[in-house]
């Protein structure tokens, strides 16, 4: 940490650990979290124009006690695909990244766009059965099936957008959750930022 400032940017597919493996990080060494995906998921459900939704995104929007459905991740990813929807919310992540004492955001552009010069980069991955599953039995919607076809679904919309597409920063480091348990992962991630940060403090 050179100035107070320490941004670690995790990005990755929907349900891979990347949203648990953040509030960890974040708790472990005190730093501020941000889980982007809320802002999406904001807009989408705000309805009428996406654009002004954005625009005008305020502290109640993110507040709605509806953002974690099924529904808002699906109308969540068909509004990130609009640049201006993006370019509206890119000042606040970029605020929030800068902020002293450090900051963890997660989401699926943080590496690549928002914050490219992070000092960690982490890209979470799992299969698509295994996010599906996790999903599912977080919060009991639909049938496994649906959730895995909109698992899927997302991935696409999300990989093949052509603003900010979902993929990891050339620099990086590959978490595969798969055959990991929560603990595990979050003990991998912890011990990279760890490493980086020279951290001297007690565990
Ligand atoms: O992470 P979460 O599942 O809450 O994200 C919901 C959707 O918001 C994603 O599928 C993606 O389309 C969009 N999103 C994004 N960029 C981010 C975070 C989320 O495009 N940084």
């Amino acid at each position: 940490m050179t100035d107070g400032r320490f941004c670690i940017a995790i990005d990755g597919p929907a349900a891979a650990g990347k949203g648990t493996i953040s509030r960890a990080v974040a708790a472990r060494f005190g730093f501020a979290h941000l889980d982007t995906g809320l802002l999406y998921r904001a807009v989408g459900m705000k309805g009428g124009d996406p654009i002004a939704a954005a625009r005008g995104l305020c502290e109640a929007d993110l507040a709605r006690d509806d953002l974690r459905s099924l529904g808002a991740g699906e109308a969540a990813s068909r509004v990130a695909v609009i640049p201006e929807v993006r370019a509206a919310l890119l000042a606040f992540q970029r605020d929030f990244a800068a902020r002293d004492g450090g900051a963890v955001l997660d989401g699926r552009d943080i590496g690549t766009v928002i914050c490219p010069d992070a000092d960690v980069k982490l890209f979470v991955t799992a299969s698509a059965e295994v996010r599906a599953a996790r999903r599912f039995a977080e919060i009991g919607e639909g049938t496994l099936a649906e959730v895995l076809e909109q698992v899927r679904a997302r991935d696409a919309r999300d990989m093949g957008r052509a603003d900010a597409p979902l993929k990891p920063a050339d620099d990086a480091v590959m978490l595969d959750t798969s055959d990991l348990s929560i603990d595990a992962a979050v003990a991998q991630a912890c011990a990279l930022i760890a490493a980086t940060l020279g951290d001297q403090r007690p565990r």
